[in-house]
């Protein structure tokens, strides 16, 4: 069968159910990019925006936050979540005090304000930070791999050809959560408890997370809610307890322009890097999972020249581009590519796209983990808001695909995975059952 023909007037690259049924849209970001790669997208559901789908100009808007704010829409989103998100920020406000225009975190923010609130958790994420928690991760990711190869073992004696183990739960979540919570100080105890709120804070949409009789935004309130109180009383413990070298203490005690950060922006801070952290390493893990077992010869050599892991991590960032897109404001008229971008005009870079950009890599579609150099975007086109995890994401990554070397040439696919639906921002694996192959 012919695949159906695509035009510029009628392509979609907003419909969730399409990503959820077929994947990502990539003959559409492909025609855009050779057709009309900065792009007026007006659709039914939207406000529009211009798509901006070309690895040069997604790198020309990140770079210019002078031109292009943040402090207005962050992604590109339909207008139920727009209203939530704003129905959201009055009862923060309600809560906390402050007023609901005020940026929820500093993802929010232009410089220098950006620069300001982002420093006060910097220097926790540096690479010469995350060097010295190598052998830790190392160690941390060895385990939870043996751990998992003995489910998967147990599971294949127990079920035969019946087997079927989730990755996503049973490995790719452990160390996001871990890591980040334990730079947090946060107890070990509480871990999964962590990753089931921010499972359920990024997946209100799936009828999965809901209570019964549950909407999406009762959903987002009831575990907003608990996390709040949660993050509280960890909050009341940390000040009672003393504050330590963690992340959280570094909120605590800093001041930026001379005031204590507000326990609003405390909390919107410790959920932003919570949340940012868990989703996008989870899934770039289960994603890089599933690309070497669909490319059994990339996985071959692999196995043969295990010194290929930091090369291959970076491949499997730009093979999965997790993170779909994210929107921009134009502060003033731009020219870019012979259009002109108005001032208040939403602009939406897609980031898998710029990883597919023939201009820059050679043969896009290939899967090659020796791809070198790799000048890919998944952590955004290094600007002003360049992902603040990306040092912490790269070791967490390497250090799991070094320990499942050993575990990888046994294992299969029990199945295709299950796509977390209605998302348009992080591509998300909800489950992704293996097996180890019989022998
Ligand atoms: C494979 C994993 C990850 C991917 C693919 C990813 C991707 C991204 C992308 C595309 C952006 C937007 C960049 C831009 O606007 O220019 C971003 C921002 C951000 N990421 Fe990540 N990320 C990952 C892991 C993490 C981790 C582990 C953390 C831990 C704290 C984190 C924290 C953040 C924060 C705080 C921002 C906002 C930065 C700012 O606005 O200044 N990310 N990430």
């Amino acid at each position: 069968m012919n695949a159906p023909t695509i035009a510029l007037e009628t392509l979609d690259i907003t419909d969730t159910d399409r990503y959820l049924t077929r994947g990502y849209p990539w003959a559409e970001w492909d025609l855009l990019r050779r057709e009309a790669p900065v792009y007026w997208y007006e659709r039914p559901h939207h406000e529009p925006f211009w798509a901006i789908t070309k690895h040069e100009d997604v790198r020309f808007i990140s770079r210019h936050p002078e031109l292009f704010s943040n402090t207005q829409l962050l992604r590109m989103t339909d207008s139920e979540s727009v209203q939530i998100g704003q129905r959201g920020r009055v009862r923060a406000a309600n809560r906390f005090g402050g007023s609901p225009d005020d940026p929820p975190d500093f993802v929010f923010m232009d410089p220098p304000e950006h620069r300001t609130h982002r420093g006060l958790v910097s220097r926790h994420f540096t690479p010469r930070v995350m060097k010295r928690l190598e052998d830790h991760f190392g160690a941390m990711a060895e385990n939870y791999v043996s751990r998992f190869a003995d489910v998967v073992a147990n599971d294949l004696a127990e079920k035969g050809s019946q087997s079927a183990v989730d990755l996503v739960h049973t490995l790719s979540a452990k160390l996001p959560v871990a890591a980040i919570c334990e730079m947090a100080g946060v107890p070990e105890e509480d871990w999964d408890q962590i990753f089931h709120w921010t499972e359920t804070l990024v997946g209100a949409a799936d009828p999965e997370y809901q209570a019964p009789g549950e909407s999406r935004e009762q959903t987002l309130r009831r575990s907003g809610d608990e996390w709040t109180r949660y993050n509280e009383a960890l909050v009341e413990r940390r000040q009672r307890e003393g504050l330590g070298p963690d992340l959280l203490s570094s909120l605590l005690s800093g001041d930026v322009d001379g005031r204590s950060l507000s326990p609003r922006e405390i909390s919107a801070y410790f959920t932003l890097l919570l949340a940012a952290g868990n989703e996008t390493t989870r899934n770039s893990i289960t994603g890089g999972v599933k690309a070497l077992l669909d490319h059994p010869e990339e996985l071959e050599r692999l196995v043969a020249d295990p010194s290929l892991v930091p090369l291959a991590v970076e491949e499997i960032l730009r093979w999965t581009s997790i993170v779909i897109q994210f929107q921009r404001t134009a502060v003033e008229d731009v020219e870019l590519r012979g259009k002109t971008i108005r001032q208040g005009d939403s602009v939406v870079m897609w980031y898998p796209s710029a990883n597919r950009d023939e201009d820059v890599f050679p043969d896009p579609y290939r899967f090659d983990i020796g791809r070198d150099p790799n000048d890919h975007f998944a952590f955004g086109g290094y600007g002003e808001h360049f992902c603040l995890g990306a040092n912490l994401a790269r070791w967490e990554m390497r250090a799991i695909l070094h320990a499942l070397i050993p575990v990888l040439p046994r294992l299969e696919l029990a199945g295709e995975p299950e796509l977390v639906p209605r998302s348009l921002h992080v591509g998300g694996i909800k489950r992704m059952l293996v097996r180890a192959r019989a022998v």
